[in-house]
């Protein structure tokens, strides 16, 4: 365990296995944390994170969304990133920012104080898969998104992936990798922890926001597609279309394009020549060898 990487809680860096919170913790017992999840990668020979300034932008309007406080700012948890990364050498990885109340709720629903913040830098490992490009499968899920006016499900809040699990699970048993789901009203919304995009006569199209996760790879993806001019279109997508799509890939921080190669019983050419096209644009940004954007990489140190 003690190779495990440290851990930043509250601005004291601990060991991993002495990041815990008790069970009747707000956190745990009323599921009310929250998190951002994006990678350091890399590049020129720096370890840098890929729009950490927009994860902390959406980790903001979780905060707002949910009418929660945490006592750190946001340049604050930037530092303990870098801090973190280098104190545990680390390079390709996963990081995950948590917010969460770790005081005992045993009947206080209502709680007043700052979130907890905890950082973690987990290296790359296959059961990460971080960049792992391979065709998955996938379908249309028995279970909806729930529905805004219950949930805001714009905040990236962790009781927001019990829903998650119930679509991937669904998914899973059925012998899918994954499960889409469409909104109350019907329309196509995302995955458990993915944006999804079509590929319709040569249109690349992906739902609006509003009803999903307001996902950085989804804008890094329709931002470099329009500048590399191809037709992009965020608009309402309906169930059939799905059905009908002629290529369909999902997308998150993890890995940018996962060509989808069969939907329910429809095969997909994965990647079809759009996704393969999107995939190359996302490749060389991530590379660090599009000159466009090279300012979405924030260097947290030199190897
Ligand atoms: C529901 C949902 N949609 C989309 C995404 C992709 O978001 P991002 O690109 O910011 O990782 C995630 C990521 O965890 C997610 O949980």
């Amino acid at each position: 365990m003690n190779d495990k990487p440290k851990v930043w809680l509250n601005n004291t860096i601990i060991d991993w296995q002495d990041a815990r919170v008790p069970v009747l913790s707000h956190g745990l017992s009323r599921g009310s944390g929250i998190f951002e999840a994006f990678g350091t990668h890399v590049v020129g020979g720096d370890v840098a994170t890929f729009r950490m300034d927009a994860h902390m932008k959406r980790m903001e309007q979780t905060l707002r969304l949910l009418e929660m406080e945490i006592a750190f700012s946001f340049d604050e948890i930037k530092q303990g990133v870098a801090r973190m990364c280098e104190i545990n050498g680390i390079t390709r990885s996963l990081i995950k920012v948590i917010g969460y109340w770790g005081e005992e709720a045993v009947i206080n629903l209502v709680l007043r104080s700052p979130l907890d913040i905890a950082i973690f830098t987990i290296p790359e490992s296959p059961e990460l898969g971080l960049d792992d490009d391979t065709p998955i499968t996938a379908c249309l899920s028995k279970w909806h998104k729930p529905d805004p006016g219950a949930v805001p499900v714009m905040a990236k809040a962790c009781a927001n992936y019990l829903p998650g699990y119930l679509v991937r699970k669904d998914a899973n048993d059925r012998g899918f990798d994954l499960g889409l789901t469409l909104t109350c009203d019907g329309k196509v919304a995302e995955g458990s922890i993915e944006s999804v995009f079509i590929v319709k006569g040569g249109v690349l199209k992906t739902p609006p926001l509003g009803n999903i996760l307001a996902s950085i790879t989804r804008d890094s993806i329709l931002t470099a597609a329009r500048a590399d001019g191809f037709a992009v279109e965020e608009c309402p997508l309906e169930k059939a279309d799905l059905f009908t799509a002629d290529e369909m890939f999902s997308c998150h921080s993890g890995i940018k394009v996962i060509p989808i190669s069969r939907f329910e019983d429809r095969r997909l050419p994965a990647p079809g020549p759009v996704t393969k096209n999107v995939s190359e644009m996302m490749k060389k940004i991530m590379a660090g060898n599009d000159d466009r954007f090279t300012d979405w990489f924030e260097k947290l140190y030199s190897l």
